[in-house]
C-alpha cells in the first residue's frame, strides 16, 4: 500500500485524482492520502468531495488535510505537486503585464510562465529540502506549471526522482485513437523536446509510420496544431499546440487584446462554480464542468504513471525527465519531454534520434532560457534574469523586458526572500 502526499490538495483537480485512485485501488491500495494546502477552508471542501467519491467507488482509504508540508511529504511513496503559487490572482496579474507590454502569453508562456515561476522558487526550495530528508525515495510528480522549469529546478535541487507531467501527449494519443479507431496505447509517438515545446516527426501504428497519412488530415487552427494551413504544411511533423505562441504571435496578441476577459479571469469563475459544486453534499462524482479546464486529464497521466511504477508494467509514458544526453543538442541537466519506459521501478528514456533540424533552434534557445532562469533563481540574480529574457524570442526588446522584470520583482517581492 502506498502513501500519496498531494501538495496543493486544494486544487480543483483533486476530485479527478481521487476518483482514479479509488478506481485503481484494487491494483494499488492506498494506505493514506494527505491533501496539503496553505488554504485550509478550500482544501476542506476538497476533502468533502474526495471522501464522497471514494465512498461511491465502494472502497475506503483514509484521506486527511493539513497545512503542513511535512505531513504530506514524510514517508510518502508518491508526492504530487499541483500547487499554484499566488493562485489565479497571480496569474491574472501576469496576464495584465502581458497585455500592457503586448507580449503574447498564456499560462506557461512568456510573462505568465515567468511570474508563476518567480512565485514558486522559494516554495520549491523548501519542498526539495523536506523531500531530501523526509522522503528521499519518493517519486515526485510535478504537474504544477510552468512544469518545464519547475521540474528542472527540482532536479537541480537534487530531487532526482522527479517526473514532470503534462496532458498534451495523452490528448494527442486520444486524438489519434479517435481518428484511427484504435486505443491510444496502440501508437508510438516519436515525440521530444521541452514541455509545451515538443515535435513529433513519426507516429507508428502496427509498425508503420502513419504521419504522412495524418498530416493532410490535420485541420488548421484546431488541436493538435492550432496553426494556419501554411504552417501545418511547412514541415513534416506535428508540433505541440503551444507553438502557436511562437508561430502566430501577432494573431494571438490581437485576440488577447480583444478578449473581454483573460483566461485567468475565466478560470477564476469556473473555479468558483466548481468549488460551489464540490461543497454540495449531494455531489459525489467529478462534475463535467471540470472538462472546461485545460488541465483535465492530468490526473490520468499521473495515476497511470503511479500504477506503472507500482506494478513495473513495461509501459511507455511521455514525461519530463533529466536529459542525460538523450537529446544530444541539449545540456544533460535540461528537463526534456520524451518517451520513457517504466521497468522495475526505473524510468528508462527511449532514444528518439536527433531533433529535426528545423525544430532544434527554438528548442535549444528555450532550453537556454530555462537554464538562465534557474541560475537567476538559485543565485537570486537579476543579471541572470535579464540574460534569460534577452535570449527569449517573445521578449524582443531589452528596455521593455527590463521594465517587465522590475515590475514583476516588485509585485512578487513577498515570494522572493533572499535564499
Ligand atoms: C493545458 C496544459 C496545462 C495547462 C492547461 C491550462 O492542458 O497542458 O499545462 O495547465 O492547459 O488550462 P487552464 O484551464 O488553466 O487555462
Ligand atoms: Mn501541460
Amino acid at each position: 500500500p502506498v502513501k500519496v502526499g498531494v501538495i496543493g490538495g486544494g486544487s480543483v483537480f483533486t476530485p479527478e485524482l481521487v476518483d482514479l485512485l479509488a478506481r485503481s485501488y484494487r491494483e494499488m491500495p492506498v494506505k493514506e492520502m494527505v491533501l496539503m494546502d496553505i488554504n485550509l477552508p478550500r482544501v476542506e471542501i476538497l476533502l468533502g468531495i474526495a471522501q464522497r467519491i471514494v465512498a461511491r467507488a465502494g472502497v475506503s482509504f483514509p484521506i486527511r488535510v493539513t497545512q503542513d508540508y511535512q505531513e504530506a511529504i514524510k514517508d510518502a511513496d508518491y508526492i504530487l505537486i499541483q500547487l499554484r503559487a499566488g493562485d489565479q490572482a497571480g496569474r491574472i496579474t501576469d496576464e495584465k503585464i502581458g497585455l500592457k507590454y503586448r507580449v503574447p502569453f498564456v499560462e506557461t508562456v512568456s510573462v505568465c510562465g515567468l511570474g508563476t515561476f518567480l512565485r514558486s522558487i522559494k516554495i520549491y526550495e523548501d519542498i526539495a529540502g523536506l523531500i531530501r530528508t523526509l522522503a528521499p525515495n519518493a517519486y515526485v510528480m510535478n504537474f504544477a506549471n510552468p512544469a518545464g522549469p519547475l521540474t528542472e529546478y527540482l532536479l537541480r535541487l537534487g530531487i532526482s526522482r522527479t517526473i514532470g507531467v503534462c496532458n498534451v501527449p495523452v490528448i494527442l494519443g486520444q486524438y489519434l485513437g479517435d481518428i484511427y479507431h484504435e486505443p491510444p496505447e496502440a501508437f508510438y509517438m516519436q515525440t521530444r523536446g521541452l514541455n509545451h515545446l515538443t515535435v513529433t516527426d513519426a507516429i507508428y501504428l502496427d509498425g508503420r509510420d502513419i504521419l504522412p497519412d495524418l498530416l493532410p488530415r490535420v485541420e488548421p487552427y484546431k488541436f493538435p496544431m492550432p496553426f494556419s494551413h501554411h504552417v501545418i504544411e511547412a514541415f513534416p511533423a506535428v508540433f505541440n499546440p503551444y507553438y502557436q505562441y511562437y508561430f502566430h504571435g501577432q494573431r494571438i496578441m490581437n485576440k488577447l487584446l480583444q478578449a473581454e476577459k483573460t483566461r485567468g479571469e475565466e478560470v477564476l469563475q469556473i473555479e468558483q462554480e466548481l468549488l460551489r459544486l464540490y461543497s454540495d453534499p449531494a455531489v459525489d462524482q467529478v462534475p463535467d464542468l471540470l472538462r472546461s479546464r485545460g488541465g483535465f486529464g492530468y490526473s490520468l497521466v499521473v495515476v497511470r504513471l503511479m500504477l506503472s511504477l507500482y506494478r513495473n508494467d513495461d509501459t511507455i509514458h511521455y514525461v519530463n525527465v533529466r536529459n542525460n544526453g538523450v537529446l544530444a543538442e541539449l545540456p544533460d541537466d535540461t528537463a526534456v519531454e520524451i518517451p520513457v519506459m517504466i521497468k522495475q521501478g526505473r524510468v528508462l528514456p527511449i532514444e528518439t534520434g536527433p531533433l529535426p533540424h528545423y525544430a532544434a533552434p527554438l528548442i535549444i534557445t528555450m532550453a537556454e532560457y530555462y537554464r538562465l532562469l534557474l541560475d537567476a533563481a538559485q543565485e537570486r540574480s537579476k543579471k541572470a534574469l535579464r540574460q534569460a529574457l534577452l535570449v527569449h524570442p517573445l521578449f524582443p526588446d531589452a528596455d521593455m523586458s527590463d521594465q517587465i522584470i522590475d515590475e514583476m520583482l516588485e509585485i512578487n517581492r513577498d515570494y522572493l526572500p533572499a535564499s
